[in-house]
């Protein structure tokens, strides 16, 4: 069974919108925690538009499942990651305009730049995803860097028409991950997954690790993190 990443960046999203200390990050990846979350995921963005430097020191240190940070190819932040040392670091793009991470790395562009990345997070100890399209010459150059893990970026399935679109979209994800899995590389997948559309892709063979955000948080909102999360967990299994 796929294990759980509950992504908190949009309870800081909230407080953020007051700049004031409530909600706090940090107690709903507690209730997460006792909701059943198997990690605690958070984008620490160069913007610092929803978590703070202060949510991830305390999420290290209060957090007792896989704390996950997702972060961009960029000093200052990679240099937080080999200095709070979560469990594992998610290599994303980021780009100050987007909404949320609208795709996948290019490694066309600039491998270099995220090869040494993985190598200095590896360096420190820390577990290394990359978030990737689901192509095919995307994950064959992501597996010259050996990352631990390749995330499938599901934000094209979920936004899909259901119908033929949606089901084309699942194929190239499942094949991208059958690919993933033949490189060795540990299989993870996130991105505008919710409780409608996640149980095709908590089927896909092999399938470690699933990281969602904005519908947990959603339904947080109206039931509570603990039913949130549980709800999703039972989905998943
Ligand atoms: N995985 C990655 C790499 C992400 O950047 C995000 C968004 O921060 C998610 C998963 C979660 O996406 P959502 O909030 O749509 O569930």
């Amino acid at each position: 069974m796929a294990q759980l990443g509950v992504n908190i960046d949009h309870v800081a999203t909230v407080r953020q919108a007051r700049l004031t200390y409530e909600p706090d990050p940090v107690w709903a990846a507690v209730l997460a925690e006792l909701g059943g979350a198997d990690g605690i995921t958070l984008h620490l963005r160069e913007d610092r538009r929803h978590i703070q430097d202060r949510d991830l020191r305390l999420l290290r240190e209060t957090v007792t499942v896989k704390l996950n940070l997702e972060l961009a190819v960029a000093e200052d932040v990679l240099e937080i990651a080999c200095r709070v040392r979560p469990d594992q670091a998610t290599l994303v793009p980021e780009r100050r305009t987007e909404v949320t991470t609208e795709g996948g790395l290019d490694l066309y562009a600039a491998p270099g730049k995220v090869a040494q990345a993985v190598q200095r997070l590896q360096q420190a100890g820390i577990l290394v995803s990359l978030f990737l399209d689901p192509d095919p010459k995307q994950i064959e150059a992501a597996a010259r860097l050996k990352p631990d893990a390749v995330e499938l970026h599901t934000g094209k399935y979920a936004t899909a028409s259901p119908g033929a679109a949606q089901a084309a979209e699942l194929e190239r994800l499942r094949h991208a991950a059958k690919q993933v899995v033949e490189h060795g590389l540990i299989l993870h997948a996130g991105h505008g997954l919710t409780y409608r559309n996640v149980q095709p892709v908590a089927r896909i063979d092999r399938m470690c690790e699933l990281n969602i955000g904005h519908s947990i948080v959603s339904r947080a909102l109206m039931v509570g993190m603990q039913q949130a999360v549980r709800e999703m967990k039972n989905l998943i299994a």
